[in-house]
C-alpha cells in the first residue's frame, strides 16, 4: 500500500477516522459517506486490513474496531518537546532505514510510524508493527565527535526506555543484555541503533525503539519469541497504560535526555540504574558467538561488554558478537 493513501485526504484515511471511534458503523451509511458503492466500501476495508487492523464485519451491524484507535498526536508531541523535530507518519517501511537515510543536520530528529512494513529488528530478524497497535520510533542524533564509549550507547538507552516505561505504570520490567526490555522473561520492546559511517569530526547515530502496547495475538502474527505489552504489565501493577501520545511523550524526552548526559559524561550516570534493571546478572547463560558456551553472567564491564565466567576463567562478550540466551538455574 502507498502511504498517501493513509495520509491527509488519501482515499483510505477518511474511513479509518471513522471506524476510530470503536463504534459499529453500517456498511451503508460508510458507503455513503465515502461516497463509493458497497463493494468498493468492501474492498477499502480489506485494504485496512493488510495494515493488521482487526476490523469486525458483523451481518446487520455493519464495520467497527473493537476498542477503537489510539493515534498518534504529532502536535501534542511537538508541543511536549520542542528541542527536537518531530514528525508522524501513518505507514513507512522502517522508521530507522528513513532516518539513516536523511542527511545529518544539528537538531535531533524524531521519527514516529503508526506502521510499519518492513520493521527491523537486531541481528536481521523482522520487528511486528501493526497499524497504531504499538510505538515504533526513530531518533537521529548527532554527537559533535566521537563519543569515547559509544559501545556503552545501546545500554544507556536501554536504560532511557525501561525509566520511561516504569514511569508510564509498567510493573517489573528489567533489562536483558545488552538491551532488550522484559517482563517476566516476555519481550516488552527492543531497541535497533544504526550509524552511519561518517569518517571525520562528527557521529551521527539512529536510535530506533520499538515497545508493545496493546498488540492482539492475530497481530502479533509470525513473533517466535514469548511477547508482553505494556498494557499487560501496567495492569499486572494495577496501573492503566497512557494514551500511547503519552506514552510516546516519556520515552522520547528520556531518550533525548539521556543522550545529551551521554555526549556531556559517558557512561559513568548510568551504571547504577543499568545495575538495577539488569536482569542477567548472577544469571547461568549460554553464549552463542564464533563459538558457543555456558557460563554464568558477572555484569558489564565499563565499556558496555558483558563478564561471563566461562569453562576457561572470565572473559567479556560484545553485544555485536554474540546473542545470550538466559537459562534456568
Ligand atoms: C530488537 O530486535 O530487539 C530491536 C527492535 C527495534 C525495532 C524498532 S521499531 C522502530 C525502529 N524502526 C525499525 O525498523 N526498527 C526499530
Amino acid at each position: 500500500m502507498k502511504p498517501d493513501a493513509l495520509a491527509e485526504g488519501g482515499e483510505l484515511a477518511s474511513l479509518l477516522t471513522r471506524l476510530a471511534d470503536g463504534e459499529w458503523h453500517s456498511g451503508e451509511r460508510l458507503a455513503e459517506s465515502e461516497g463509493v458503492t458497497r463493494a468498493a466500501l468492501a474492498k477499502r476495508v480489506e485494504r485496512l486490513r493488510e495494515l493488521d487492523l482487526d476490523i469486525e464485519a458483523r451481518h446487520g451491524l455493519g464495520y467497527r474496531i473493537d476498542g477503537g484507535l489510539d493515534r498518534l498526536d504529532a502536535a501534542a508531541l511537538s508541543a511536549a518537546i520542542p528541542q527536537a523535530d518531530i514528525e508522524v507518519v501513518p505507514l513507512i517501511d522502517s522508521t530507522n532505514a528513513a532516518l539513516v537515510e536523511r542527511p545529518t543536520v544539528q537538531r535531533p530528529q524524531v521519527l514516529l510510524a503508526e506502521r510499519q512494513s518492513a520493521g527491523r529488528g537486531r541481528r536481521g530478524r523482522p520487528w511486528a508493527s501493526p497499524f497504531a497497535a504499538n510505538l515504533y520510533l526513530s531518533v537521529a542524533w548527532r554527537f559533535p565527535s566521537w563519543p569515547p564509549q559509544l559501545t556503552t550507547l545501546p545500554l544507556v538507552i536501554g536504560v532511557a526506555v525501561a525509566a520511561a516505561l516504569q514511569d508510564c505504570g509498567a510493573g517489573s520490567l528489567g533489562i536483558k543484555w545488552p538491551n532488550d526490555l522484559l517482563e517476566a522473561g516476555r519481550k516488552l520492546g527492543g531497541i535497533l541503533i544504526e550509524q552511519r559511517g561518517e569518517a571525520g569530526e562528527h557521529c551521527r547515530v539512529v536510535v530506533g525503539i520499538g515497545v508493545n502496547l496493546r498488540m492482539t495475538a492475530r497481530q502479533a502474527g509470525s513473533i517466535d519469541q514469548p511477547w508482553t505489552t505494556l498494557e499487560q504489565s501496567c495492569a499486572a501493577a494495577g496501573a492503566i497504560m497512557p494514551p500511547r501520545t503519552e506514552v510516546a511523550r516519556r520515552v522520547i524526552s528520556r531518550v533525548l535526555e539521556s543522550l545529551m548526559q551521554f555526549q556531556l559524561e559517558g557512561f559513568e550516570p548510568f551504571i547504577d540504574d543499568y545495575a538495577r534493571f539488569d536482569l542477567v546478572r548472577g544469571q547461568p547463560v549460554t553464549v552463542h558467538g564464533s563459538e558457543r558456551f555456558d557460563g554464568t553472567a558477572l555484569g558489564i564491564d565499563t565499556h558496555g561488554a558483558l563478564r561471563v565466567r566461562g569453562p576457561d576463567g572470565e572473559v567479556t562478550v560484545n553485544a555485536g558478537d554474540v546473542s545470550l540466551r538466559v537459562r534456568q538455574p
